[in-house]
């Protein structure tokens, strides 16, 4: 028997919970994308979906197409850059520079060569990228194509991160992954050999059928392929997954708990500690700081300006956000009236500005109060009184000198803990 509460959502990506945004508040983001805010300190960057994959996983809630037919990608392709160019015309957007950029997915290396190519130029002839920094894409073993690899490096990407999740073959069949470990070992000779700035690989801990052998014989092999930066997420099993769906029709008799995944993610942090990396977040070591950054996490939690092109995307704008319509016939459709694809949106208080600020930051590990309390002239330490309170009895952070410092043990739950910090109208509400 499958605990229950190894079902829903876990992975906190923001606040206030989505289920509280809605197509009422709609007008509120029409309104930031109408004030001018050329010239503004705040950090602005784009992320931009790629809802392509060739088959579902078994664990995936990610906004995805099975298959990539050339007819759909294309008419896709255009709409976004059609809506990147209402995004350059909006006032608000008109005179900013664009600093970072995200390409995720779904798998955006199933784009052709010539696609990331023309994507590429597309946006750089509609945005100002003269001074961006980081450019970040998601790929997929098997899609890692020496031709798509060239395409990327000379588009400027320099992040760029891999979807692995496990090297066995039977736990990658098991989950429905398409690649095997052959697949990654190919594709990990081409990147290196590409000369990438950053490399970041993606493991899953807690996956269906893993076991103790399987996720640390993963990593040190990991390890030996000595990558900049390695993620590890541990398992969540939203209900609208696959595996969710077997798990509730009694298919799948066994799965990690959440107390092996956080003991599992613990023990991982501490070999790839003696084997040089540092940990910079409660999913990601790196193995040099000062180069192996991730502009797209780090400004988003510290409060930056985003536009999200295509399906199902994210904006944050001026404390308003907003996601995108969430199917690919509503987007193309929003497209061929030649209108934003508005979706639904939230318009955050001061309050819940800090605490979006507050719980993102303490992913990172640590939380500088004087800095939150100088940009929304809130006292954390009042507003946060009991959870901090609660939490710093509990062993999973310390406060002292206005800082939050996560132990080991709270970084590895960190986003089991963080709805403590909302307030009480958010504390049972859905996450999506
Ligand atoms: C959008 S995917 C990235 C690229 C590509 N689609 C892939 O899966 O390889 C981002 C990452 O989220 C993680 N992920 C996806 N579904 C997850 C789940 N249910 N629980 C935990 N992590 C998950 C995986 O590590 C994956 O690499
Ligand atoms: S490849 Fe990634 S986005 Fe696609 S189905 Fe699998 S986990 Fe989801």
């Amino acid at each position: 028997m499958v605990d229950a509460d190894l079902l829903g959502s876990y992975f906190v990506s923001a606040y206030p919970p989505f289920s509280q945004w809605s197509t009422e508040e709609l007008p509120a983001y029409r309104s930031a994308l109408a004030a001018p805010r050329a010239g503004r300190a705040t950090p602005f960057g784009l992320y931009v979906h790629v809802p392509f994959c060739v088959e579902r996983c078994q664990y995936c809630y990610y906004l995805a197409v099975d298959g990539a037919p050339q007819d759909l990608v294309a008419s896709y392709l255009d709409a976004v850059l059609a809506e990147a160019d209402l995004y350059a015309r909006s006032p608000a957007l008109s005179e900013r520079r664009v600093g970072f950029a995200y390409f995720g997915g779904g798998t955006p290396s199933l784009l052709t060569a010539d696609q990331i190519e023309s994507l590429f130029t597309g946006l750089r002839q509609r945005c100002d990228w003269s001074e961006i920094g980081e450019i970040s894409f998601e790929c997929a073993p098997r899609t890692a194509t020496q031709k798509r690899l060239d395409a990327l490096h000379a588009a400027g990407v320099n992040r760029l991160s891999m979807g692995v999740q496990q090297l066995d073959d039977h736990v990658l069949e098991q989950n429905g992954r398409v690649h095997r470990v052959e697949d990654v070992e190919r594709a990990w000779k081409r990147i290196r050999d590409t000369g990438f700035d950053t490399v970041n690989l993606d493991l899953m801990v807690g996956m269906h059928g893993e076991t103790e052998t399987s996720f640390f014989d993963s990593l040190e092999r990991i390890m030996e392929m000595a990558p900049d930066s390695v993620t590890l997420y541990q398992l969540e099993i939203p209900l609208n997954t696959p595996l969710s769906r077997e798990v509730r029709g009694g298919q799948v008799d066994q799965l990690a708990s959440w107390d092996t995944k956080h003991d599992r993610l613990a023990a991982a942090f501490e070999r790839l500690e003696s084997n040089g990396y540092t940990v910079r977040s409660g999913y990601t070591a790196v193995r040099d700081p000062s180069r192996h950054g991730f502009q797209y996490q780090d400004a988003q939690y510290n409060g930056a300006d985003l536009a999200g092109l295509g399906v199902a995307s994210f904006s944050y704008l001026d404390g308003v956000h907003h996601q995108n319509l969430a199917t690919v016939p509503g987007y193309l459709q929003a497209h061929r009236e030649g209108q934003l694809p508005l979706g639904r949106a939230h318009r955050l208080s001061r309050e819940e500005q800090l605490v979006r600020e507050m719980i993102l930051q303490l992913k990172l590990g640590s939380v500088d109060l004087t800095r939150l309390e100088r940009k929304f002239g809130l006292v954390p330490e009042e507003a946060f009184a009991e959870p901090l309170r609660q939490l710093e009895t509990e062993g999973w952070l310390q406060v002292a000198d206005r800082k939050v410092e996560l132990t080991r043990a709270g970084l590895v739950r960190v986003d089991g803990l963080l709805p403590r910090f909302y307030p009480q109208r958010h504390q049972d509400v859905r996450y999506s």
